[in-house]
């Protein structure tokens, strides 16, 4: 079986690459490359001692696609291209429905006409907005989102659920990850940010190779057992291993599901410090600092369907999360380097 993946080449999608191809399946990635490099998949071949086949492509680009279906015999998608930045997509929402929507819908035109038709989505937690109390289940209203990133998320999921209500040929799977950190245990692979990063996990690394001086703990007046914000962080290992079912899933079935891809479990910005300081074996350089505009207090899910009905669950603590994003950056201070 031949998988394609979108934006495989980047963070989450090169980590699922890798444990698509130790499931025995075949992986073509397409990726423009605007936020990845070529190299972790260089390294994702490396490590499984397979091979690859990479195309250079944009999915807004609908003759590229043609090619990619024409010549490759694909029996499945898994989607991960877009862009995913929470602040940037506030000050570009154009550039990011034109991408993330537009490249969506170029995309499923260009599946269908192949007719291949199944296809599994990278959705998001963000579409629960911030009304609903965790742990959150995948049957709660979505729909009260608060950036243009997470917008393009919700529409996508609805753009996709539509088609598969239309069409009964459609296998759709839509996953909606928690806040996936960690690296593959090899320390080869992982998450390499450009610029100054946004994400918790990412900022703490620069902090931990001297990159940046200290973190700022964005509030310490939340609603929470410790005043700062909680997150459900899921290994992106086990995130990885949870597209390999819905792959199966969508491969084996018709119609659509959505499945929270998460651990269950909430932990506060303090915990995770105290991990990572467990992990370097010294302080973290930290302070308080005020609110970031639209952060909640506390965001987890309920796991319990993809258990039930993938057979799907998180097995890495958040212990190993931390080891293994720390071996990634020590290994790697550079990242994927230039
Ligand atoms: P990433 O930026 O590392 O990977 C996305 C990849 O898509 C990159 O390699 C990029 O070059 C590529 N890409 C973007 N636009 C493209 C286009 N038009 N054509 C071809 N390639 C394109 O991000 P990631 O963290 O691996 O996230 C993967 C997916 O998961 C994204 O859709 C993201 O929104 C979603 N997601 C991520 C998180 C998270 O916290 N990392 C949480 C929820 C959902
Ligand atoms: N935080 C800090 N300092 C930082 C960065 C983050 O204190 O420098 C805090 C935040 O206030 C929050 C927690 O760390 O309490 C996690 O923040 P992240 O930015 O890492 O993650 P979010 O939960 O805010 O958002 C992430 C993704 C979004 C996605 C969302 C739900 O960035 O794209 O999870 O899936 F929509």
């Amino acid at each position: 079986m031949s998988i394609l993946v979108t934006g495989g080449a980047g963070y989450i999608g090169s980590h699922t690459v890798l444990e698509l191809l130790n499931a025995g399946y075949d992986a073509v990635v397409i990726d423009n490359l605007c936020n990845s490099k070529t190299e972790s998949l260089k390294r994702v071949e490396e490590i499984t001692g397979k091979s690859v086949k990479f195309i250079k492509a944009d999915i807004r680009d609908r003759a590229a696609l043609d090619d990619v279906f024409a010549n490759n015999k694909i029996d499945a998608v898994i989607h991960f291209a877009g862009l995913k930045s929470v602040p940037e997509s506030a000050e570009k929402p154009l550039e990011y429905y034109e991408n993330n929507i537009g490249g969506t819908v170029n995309l499923c035109l260009a599946m269908r006409d192949a007719g291949c038709k199944k296809i599994v989505f990278s959705s998001s937690a963000t579409v629960y907005g911030g009304d609903n109390v965790s742990p959150l289940r995948e049957d709660m209203p979505t729909g009260k989102t608060t950036n243009p990133y997470g917008t393009t998320k919700l529409y996508i999921e609805k753009i996709l659920q539509d088609t598969a209500a239309a069409d009964k040929d459609w296998s759709v799977c839509l996953l909606r990850y928690f806040n996936p950190i960690g690296a593959h245990e090899s320390g080869r692979i992982g998450e390499d940010p450009r610029g100054i990063p946004n994400n918790l996990m990412p900022y703490i690394m620069r902090v931990v190779v001297g990159k940046l001086p200290e973190l700022v703990v964005y509030g310490n007046d939340f609603d929470t057992p410790d005043g700062t914000g909680v997150r459900d962080y899921i290994h992106v290992v086990d995130l990885a291993l949870g597209h390999i079912k819905a792959v199966e899933k969508v491969l084996g079935e018709t119609g659509s599901s959505i499945y929270n891809l998460g651990t269950g479990i909430g932990y506060s910005v303090l915990d995770i410090i105290a991990a990572v300081e467990k992990a370097i074996g010294r302080p973290l350089p930290y302070k308080f600092g005020p609110r970031r505009a639209g952060d909640i207090d506390t965001c987890f899910s309920d796991p319990s369907k993809a258990k039930r009905e993938l057979g799907w669950e998180a097995k890495r603590n958040l212990e190993k999360m931390c080891e293994d994003t720390v071996r990634w950056q020590l290994n790697n201070p550079d990242g994927y380097g230039d």
